[in-house]
């Protein structure tokens, strides 16, 4: 079997092959490669917080959907949001979701975010699993994509589960002046109005097209690090697209491992998160 190859501190990017499963060298980087063989390789309880937002298995019907004004809608159609059944999803869903139990430490916490297509199927499986809820969390979106068909309501919430590993786990982070900050009326309730992402930090490609249909707003994710970590609290995302968890972690002083499978979506997310800076008074 070959060693693995060193890997530099200036290399944002390393490979499956690279991970050598010392903590050290996944600080700060972004792995291109499956989850399902990065996960296993990495040394056990290394995660302070996991965020995952996978995918929805959305199931659009193979029909384009047209604005008034003509225009086409741009859902999300790509190849990694398909699924043959819900036993294939239930299947994926259960897969990852214990490999990143064995990663997190006893006093983690992971946040999975998802719609009313996946979210009630995703919270059963980690109840199975023995996580523990402690809360969740409606993002309620001030600028959601209307309904244009009319025959439902407009869709313009997504939920956000907050678990621990399971019952007994103690010394988790819940910082509620922030909490308190960010929620919902007098009594700071779990709910963040919140707009989707759009302008300067929507990702484009030369051609002005989006590079990636679910990029997450900043501001949610700065929500939910600043909620649930620490400054040098070592944050994980096994589905990354972008890397928006790992640029809101580097702008708060928290280390990061992101992981992501589409090569387009890693370079696009390395490009950011070398432009991406730590805000004074996170150094530490
Ligand atoms: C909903 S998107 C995440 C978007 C991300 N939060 C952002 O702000 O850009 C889900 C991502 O999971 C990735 N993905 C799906 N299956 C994966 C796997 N087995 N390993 C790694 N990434 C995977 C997809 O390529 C997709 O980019």
């Amino acid at each position: 079997m070959s060693e693995p190859k060193v890997i530099r501190k200036d290399q944002l990017i390393i490979s499956e092959e690279e991970i050598g499963g010392h903590l050290d060298e996944l600080v700060d980087k972004i792995v291109l490669g499956d989850c399902f063989s990065v996960l296993p390789k990495l040394p056990a309880e290394i995660a302070d917080m996991i965020f995952v937002d996978p995918p929805y298995n959305l199931q659009l019907p193979p029909k384009k959907l047209i604005r008034w004004s003509g225009t086409v809608v741009n859902g999300v159609e790509d190849r990694w949001d398909r699924f043959g059944s819900f036993a294939d999803y239930d299947a994926f869903t259960e897969r990852w979701l214990s490999e990143v139990k064995r990663v997190m430490k006893p006093s983690a916490t992971i946040w999975v975010i998802g719609t009313y297509h996946n979210i009630f199927r995703i919270g059963r499986i980690m109840q199975d699993l023995g996580y523990w809820i402690l809360n969740d969390v409606i993002w309620l979106k001030t600028n959601p994509v209307p309904n244009f068909l009319r025959v439902r309501f407009t869709n313009g919430t997504e939920t956000l589960i907050w678990a621990i590993k399971d019952k007994e786990a103690k010394g988790y982070t819940f910082n509620h002046e922030w909490a308190y900050k960010f929620g919902y009326g007098k009594v700071g309730a779990n709910v963040w109005e919140l707009p989707l992402c759009a302008g300067n930090e929507r990702l484009r490609d030369e051609q002005g097209q989006k590079i990636h249909s679910t990029q997450k707003p900043e501001k949610l994710l700065e929500r939910v690090i600043l909620t649930s970590t620490k400054p040098g609290d070592f944050v994980l995302d096994p589905m990354a697209g972008t890397c928006t968890t790992g640029r809101v972690a580097k702008k708060f002083g928290r280390r990061f491992l992101m992981i992501e499978k589409e090569k387009k979506y890693v370079e696009a997310a390395a490009k950011r998160l070398s432009l991406s800076k730590t805000l004074p008074g996170n150094n530490d």
